[in-house]
């Protein structure tokens, strides 16, 4: 471990803040933004117990009640810090990533570990793929050759939700990817935008990473669907989602990840298809509208949440959003003089809100207040550290490919062809009480990741 221990860490900033303050930083310098950012990664990572001895690498403290945080955002943290260090160089915690990504592949090497498949959504395992694919493109260090590689897990994600079990074979959503994995799960009849919308960004970016156009065809045909739909309105509004049979009970909670997802996926594919006018049209609406509802004032709000109770995942979108947009101003680069003023006056109200916890650095969560409102956590951290790197986005390398670089092995025919049982870990006892477990499970699975989208 190369990350000091909290409380050292805490009477070292203690120290540091009688000279310095909070938060400082001059967002007209690179290298300002670079040390801003490694205090807020930092204290990031104070959050996360799972490199401790007895404690399970890859995750946060959680599901609730036992900490505040579902498995999804564990990977989402990885991918996080995978977009720091490509950013700004730190490779501190490139120990602490590669060990818990590969902890958490599952003995599919799939992200199907059996402690969390009662509870799998298709965007819960997607995080954690996103964030090898991002791996894959930011040339982090492969894994030793006896582990799974970045590339062939995200594929492996990628080919089993395409698979037909995981998705509504006839009607008005046919082909529609369901929020959950398992029919024993409520929402599994939810046809939401976040889980379409993983399965369309994965899609876009292994076609453009290993130019093999059946992926842009398959995210085309997602995209497609999600608009078709009305989950995209005429105004570019994105909606949460919709449930069987029909999927026009619109739920029109409007998160700026599921946004912000479709932005990057498209902006992938406008890249891959050399600037087809089409993508281009797409990013150019969704960056008007992204900026629009979820930056009122130029400062990242969440307009569904916001105004009363973000939970915890909801409290982690703003940092996806900044990130996702510092990725368009990368593969469709005319997008930068909208978006970098935009992300640069939301970071500089960001920063201002690092001024909590103990050290006088941890960071709260309502951006446009101005004041610190003493609500910290692993997401607002995230948030913060997404303000901060995205605006390094223009001057460091865009997403490498198969052909620039990448050198990670994939596998086109990754992933489990088995029918789709939920395993779960072994369970100790006779057959009534592990029957009666199973259940148990099952009831709290349904409760589980992303539970607040769930309106059955
Ligand atoms: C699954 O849970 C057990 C018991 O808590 C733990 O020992 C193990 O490391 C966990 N595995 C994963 C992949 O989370
Ligand atoms: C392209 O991807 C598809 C979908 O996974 C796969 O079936 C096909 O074999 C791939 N083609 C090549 C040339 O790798
Ligand atoms: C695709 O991304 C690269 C890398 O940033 C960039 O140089 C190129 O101009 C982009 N292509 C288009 C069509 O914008
Ligand atoms: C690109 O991918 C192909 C097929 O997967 C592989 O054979 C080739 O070696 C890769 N090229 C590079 C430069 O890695």
């Amino acid at each position: 471990m190369v990350r000091l221990s909290t409380p050292l860490l805490a009477a070292l900033s203690l120290v540091a803040d009688k000279v310095h303050g909070a938060l400082d930083v001059n967002l007209d310098d690179p290298e300002s933004i670079k040390k801003a950012a490694a205090l807020v990664a930092e204290d990031l990572l104070t959050f996360y117990h799972g490199d401790e001895p007895g404690m399970v690498p890859g995750i946060l403290p959680g599901p609730p009640p036992d900490g505040d945080y579902y498995w999804w955002q564990g990977g989402a943290m990885w991918g996080t810090l995978l977009d720091y260090r490509h950013h700004t160089g730190d490779k501190q915690f490139d120990d602490t990533i590669s060990e818990a990504m590969l902890f958490q592949v599952g003995p599919n090497a799939d992200f199907m570990p059996p402690n969390w498949t009662a509870s799998m959504g298709n965007d819960d395992q997607a995080f954690w793929a996103l964030s090898a694919m991002l791996a894959t493109e930011v040339g982090y260090t492969d894994p030793p050759e006896d582990q799974p590689q970045w590339l062939s897990l995200a594929q492996a994600v990628f080919n089993e939700q395409t698979h037909e079990d995981r998705r509504v074979p006839s009607g008005n959503c046919e082909w529609g990817l369901r929020w959950q994995v398992y029919p024993s799960n409520n929402g599994y009849n939810y046809i939401n935008t976040i889980a379409n919308a993983c399965y369309f960004n994965i899609g876009a970016r292994l076609a453009r990473y290993t130019a093999n156009s059946t992926y842009a065809d398959l995210a085309t045909k997602t995209w497609d669907l999600v608009e078709k739909l009305g989950y995209i309105s005429d105004k570019w509004d994105v909606y949460d989602g919709a449930h069987l049979p029909d999927c026009t009970d619109i739920n029109k909670a409007q998160f700026s990840y599921n946004a912000a997802m479709l932005l990057q996926g498209a902006a992938f594919l406008y890249n891959y298809t050399e600037g087809e006018q089409i993508w281009k049209d797409r990013i150019d609406n969704l960056v008007d509208r992204t900026l629009e509802i979820f930056f009122p004032g130029d400062i990242a709000f969440e307009p569904s949440c916001e105004p009363g109770n973000c939970n915890a995942d909801m409290e982690s979108f703003k940092g996806y959003t900044a990130r996702w947009l510092g990725t368009t101003m990368q593969l469709a680069p005319y997008t930068r003089d909208k978006i970098y003023p935009v992300l640069k006056t939301s970071a500089q109200a960001a920063v201002k809100q690092c001024t909590g916890g103990d050290n006088g650095r941890f960071c709260g969560f309502h951006w446009t207040t101005g004041t610190f409102d003493g609500e910290i956590g692993a997401g607002q951290q995230m948030n913060v550290l997404g303000a901060l790197i995205s605006l390094l986005s223009p001057d460091v390398a865009a997403p490498l490919t198969n052909s620039t670089g990448g050198t990670s092995v994939g596998n086109v025919n990754a992933g489990s062809d088995e029918p789709l049982v939920p395993t779960f870990a072994p369970i100790t006892g006779g057959d009534k009480a592990g029957a009666g477990i199973i259940t148990a499970l099952l009831v709290a699975g349904s409760l589980s990741a992303f539970a607040w989208m769930s309106i059955d």
